[in-house]
């Protein structure tokens, strides 16, 4: 076999291997073997200290704004296919390597001050996603916000229909949530991709598996939305980012976008794009209470996790989502 072509040599390893075939990319400055074998104009500096991990439609966008504004702090470069998300740990870019990743993060003048991250919201819910980030950023922090499930299929809905996708723009919001089995496959695809993000306590579970607790930070989107300010001055101390940014210097209601949005050094105010706080009608209450019901025991396992994680605080809309009231 010593004399064997690569080729060959690759064949028999999988054939004996076979579990081997889908890549994991360790952290090569945590292993000698690969450090010696690395290039010396590589660093692994050059990789995020924290993630943040969604899911979609729950203030992704605007925690990543706020974020980037940050002195310390620098987020990936954007990707012509994904733009400001990298979507590296789920999917196909995985396979395109640690070198295609690690272009994506600038090389830091100062590692000790400076932070990168990066967001993608669809990590939240990727099935590998949590053991792969475990096997290259073993001591990443994750961020992720949670919002009510049910809105989150909504936004996630309505979101879905800007982008005209034909399935959602030929059924109503209540047929896709109320699909059952024998419905046709488009609608039942679409319908998973609506509903499965929002049973939180199942996809954080996968997370707690591969990190501890420690490690991840919850952010309510209610407050996010409501109180960014307090949510980032929260979050810097989470990540232990010195000196703390004052963010109330920075962030200002604009009642014309009904959100918080960047103070510009003109003092005008820059929010984030159309396609984030959309205007739209409010859900109907048959869908909203057909998805209470539907997120009943995912709710209720968010509280015991919650609990479990020492929050001292119930979110408001986990309350409202579990009360018999609409
Ligand atoms: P809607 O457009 O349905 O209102 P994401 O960036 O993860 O896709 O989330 C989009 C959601 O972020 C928006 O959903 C909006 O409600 C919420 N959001 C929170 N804070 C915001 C802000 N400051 N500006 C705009 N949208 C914000």
């Amino acid at each position: 076999i010593t004399s064997a072509p690569p080729t060959t040599i690759a064949e028999k390893y999988f054939r004996l291997y076979p579990e081997e075939k889908d890549p994991i990319w360790g952290n090569p400055c945590l292993d000698q073997r690969h450090m010696k074998i690395w290039s010396h104009n590589k660093s692994c500096e050059q990789l995020p200290r924290f993630l943040v991990i969604g899911p979609q439609k729950t203030g992704t966008t605007a925690l990543y704004t706020f974020l980037a504004m940050h002195p310390n702090i620098s987020s990936n470069v954007p990707s012509i296919e994904t733009f400001e998300e990298i979507q590296f740990f789920n999917g196909h870019n995985y396979y395109k390597g640690l070198d295609w990743y690690m272009d994506f993060f600038p090389l830091l003048k100062d590692s000790t001050t400076q932070y990168l991250f990066e967001k993608s919201a669809t990590y939240f819910d990727g099935e590998l996603v949590p053991k792969r980030v475990q096997a290259l950023l073993p001591h990443a922090k994750l961020v992720t916000i949670l919002i009510s499930p049910a809105k989150r299929a909504y936004s996630w809905y309505q979101h879905t229909k800007v982008h005209r996708d034909p399935v959602a723009l030929n059924y109503s919001f209540y047929d896709i949530i109320s699909a059952n089995d024998s419905a046709p496959k488009n609608l039942r695809d679409l319908r998973n991709r609506c509903l499965n993000p929002g049973k939180y306590a199942q996809h954080l579970e996968r997370w707690l598996t591969y990190f501890p607790m420690q490690q991840l930070q919850i952010i309510d989107g209610d407050q996010l939305r409501s109180d960014p300010i307090g949510v980032m001055t929260g979050l810097q101390k989470f990540l232990n980012i010195t000196p703390i940014y004052d963010y109330s210097q920075h962030l200002r209601y604009d009642p014309r976008k009904g959100f918080f949005c960047q103070v510009l050094k003109n003092d005008n105010t820059k929010c984030l794009g159309r396609n984030k706080g959309r205007g739209y009608k409010p859900m109907d209450e048959k869908s909203y209470k057909l998805l209470k019901r539907f997120y009943q025991s995912h709710n209720t396992a968010l509280v015991k996790l919650f609990k479990r994680l020492g929050y001292r605080m119930i979110p408001q809309w986990l309350k409202d989502d579990l009360s018999d009231s609409m």
